[in-house]
Order: C-alpha cells, then sequence, then structure tokens
C-alpha cells in the first residue's frame, strides 16, 4: 500500500539526519493536479476538510480564504513574498522575556482592538470598557484596602483621586470583584521598565464592595511612546505614522462567572487620543478629569491643586480567567 507522506524536520530533534513522518492513506486524502491560482486555492481549502477538530477546521479554511484572497488582489509579487517572510520570522527573533514584538505589531496594525470590540460589548453590539490587555499587566500586584494609594516610593505628577464602580450592563453593581490597577509615571515608565520606581509602584489590587465600588490616590499619568528600534519601528516610519500612545490607566476587572475585561481609561486631554498608535481609544474609554483647585484631597486636609476621575467599568457574563502575563522580567536598561 503506498502512503502518501508530509516530511518535516522536527524542532524538537536536534540530531540533523533524523525525518519524522505523518503517514495518510492517499485514497482519503483527495489529492488532484491543479494547474491555476484558483484550482490551487480550492485544493487547499479541501484538504482543511480534514481537520478532526471542527473550530481549528473553521479558523485555518477562514485563514486559507482570505490569505490567498490577499495574495490575488495585491498582485503579491515572489520578492515581496520572501521579504514578508524574512520580516515574520524577525518578529520572533526580536522578541523575548521583557518584550514582544509580535504582540505590538498587532497592536499598530488595528488587530488588537479589533479581536477586544469583536469579542465585547455583547459582541461588539454594545459599547463596552473593555481594551487591550498591553506588556505590563503582572499578577502580583500589591493588595490595597480601598481608599489606598497606589505610590510605594517618592513619585512626581499631580495628584490624584480615582472612584470607580464596576457593574454589569443592567447597572447592576458587582461586589467582590478583584480589580487591578496599573499604569505608568509622569515620564511615560511602569516601574519595571524605570529603575528610579519601587518594586510594585503605580501598581495596586482592590476588591469592589456591596456598591461595586472600589477608590485610590494616584498620580497623573503621561503618554510615552512605543518603542521603534524594531520591525514595528520601521513600519510606523514607512507609514509616517507617530508612535506615542495616549495617557492612561490600566484595569483587570476579575470575577467567577464574569467575562475577564481588561480596560484602559484614557486621559482626556492628551493631545494624541484620537490618533493613538495601537488603536486603542474608543469614546467608552475617555476618562473625564476634574481638576480641583484648593480643595481639600479625600485621605487628607492638605489644600492645593488635584484631580478626580469618575468611571464605570461595564462587564458582562462569560469566562473568567488570568491569563499569562505577557512579560515576565524587568528591562535590564530604563
Ligand atoms: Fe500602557
Amino acid at each position: 500500500m503506498l502512503f502518501f507522506c508530509i516530511e518535516f524536520c522536527s524542532l524538537r530533534d536536534a540530531k540533523p539526519k533524523r525525518h519524522d513522518y505523518f503517514l495518510i492513506n492517499p485514497k482519503s486524502h483527495h489529492f488532484k493536479m491543479f494547474n491555476s491560482p484558483q484550482e490551487l486555492t480550492a485544493f487547499v481549502l479541501k484538504q482543511m476538510e480534514r481537520t478532526e477538530d471542527a473550530r481549528t477546521r473553521e479558523i485555518f479554511t477562514q485563514l486559507v480564504t482570505h490569505l490567498h484572497a490577499f495574495i490575488k488582489a495585491s498582485k503579491l509579487t515572489e520578492a515581496e513574498f520572501h521579504m514578508a517572510c524574512t520580516l515574520i520570522a524577525k518578529l520572533g527573533q526580536q522578541s523575548n522575556p521583557s518584550h514582544n514584538e509580535v504582540t505590538l505589531m498587532a497592536g499598530s496594525l488595528g488587530v488588537s482592538a479589533l479581536v477586544c470590540l469583536q469579542n465585547n460589548g455583547q459582541g461588539g453590539t454594545q459599547p463596552t470598557t473593555a481594551n487591550l490587555m498591553g506588556p505590563f499587566w503582572r499578577d502580583d500586584s500589591p493588595i490595597t484596602p480601598s481608599g489606598g494609594s497606589l505610590l510605594r516610593s517618592k513619585t512626581e505628577g499631580e495628584r490624584v483621586w480615582v472612584n470607580a464602580f464596576v457593574k454589569d450592563f443592567n447597572a447592576k453593581p458587582i461586589a467582590d470583584a478583584r480589580v487591578d490597577v496599573w499604569h505608568s509615571s509622569n515620564e511615560g515608565l511602569y516601574e519595571n521598565q524605570d529603575t528610579k520606581q519601587a518594586e510594585m509602584n503605580l501598581r495596586g489590587r482592590f476588591i469592589t464592595d456591596e456598591n461595586g465600588h472600589f477608590q485610590f490616590e494616584t498620580i497623573k499619568p503621561s503618554g510615552y511612546p512605543i518603542p521603534i528600534n524594531g520591525l514595528v519601528g520601521d513600519l510606523l516610519k514607512q507609514l509616517g505614522r507617530h508612535n506615542m500612545r495616549p495617557a492612561h490607566l490600566h484595569f483587570l476587572v476579575f470575577k467567577d462567572g464574569l467575562k475577564t475585561q481588561f480596560s484602559q481609561v484614557y486621559s482626556n486631554d492628551d493631545p494624541y487620543l484620537e490618533t493613538d498608535v495601537q488603536f486603542g481609544v474608543t469614546h467608552a474609554l475617555v476618562g473625564q478629569y476634574v481638576r480641583h483647585l484648593n480643595e481639600p484631597f479625600p485621605t487628607d486636609q492638605v489644600k492645593g491643586d488635584w484631580w478626580s476621575l469618575d468611571f464605570t467599568f461595564k462587564v458582562e457574563p462569560g469566562h473568567s480567567y488570568l491569563p499569562k502575563p505577557p512579560i515576565t522580567q524587568k528591562r535590564s536598561t530604563p
């Protein structure tokens, strides 16, 4: 009996002469010659029908359909294809435990925002407070009582009092939800990028009360540039785009039975609000900072200028999970 064999180099096997084989009966392989681009696409799609897992089959059928359509519509040349293979390989080579160039590229092409919008807000039909996870979430932020401070070392910046609520789409408060908060300094650096900040500075973990409420003190964050020393930088330069993100606070809302929500609340006064390089800003995510002049700050009687921010997160039923943090190491250089 003849078998049609697919040969591949095993990445797990360091021995150069060893080859592994998938053995497939040719009679069940729908093999046929093809003579044109159209016949090739149809043939490849036919092979997808072999896939046992229904979701995997759906994803790869759609991928082949649209990838082939893109190649035809863009009239991709062989030289351009070879360049694309090199660039995709480089995305991986430029990623490491403290930096993920693949995620950065996905954000810069609007892919991350699209995935978020179509999977939240009741299937993309309603405005949502869900947003991009970003690369700097840590799973071990310090537990902080409501009304506490995120400042864990001397931190320059304008004082902010944040009043936040977690509710469902019917405005019912969500009690006992875990909410992680993290954000950059007024220089646009997260604590794990900045040797001047204490471990866990500008990070905290709260539990909502019976009104779905939690509050805290922090400082007004700054926007920041995304790294441009890799392929994403090359792309942005070619496309004539800047590399700035508007100032924002990050949140994670987690509770059993609720769809885990990553969120970012953007500063209404940021000049890059409408041109975020990662396409993260929607109307529902613009936080309205209110300035207070010579009023006592909520946790002390010291008068002076400060800001307040009120915001309500809307969560919905769904899969509650905690993903693997995107990076696992501090940067060794600022
Ligand atoms: Fe961020």
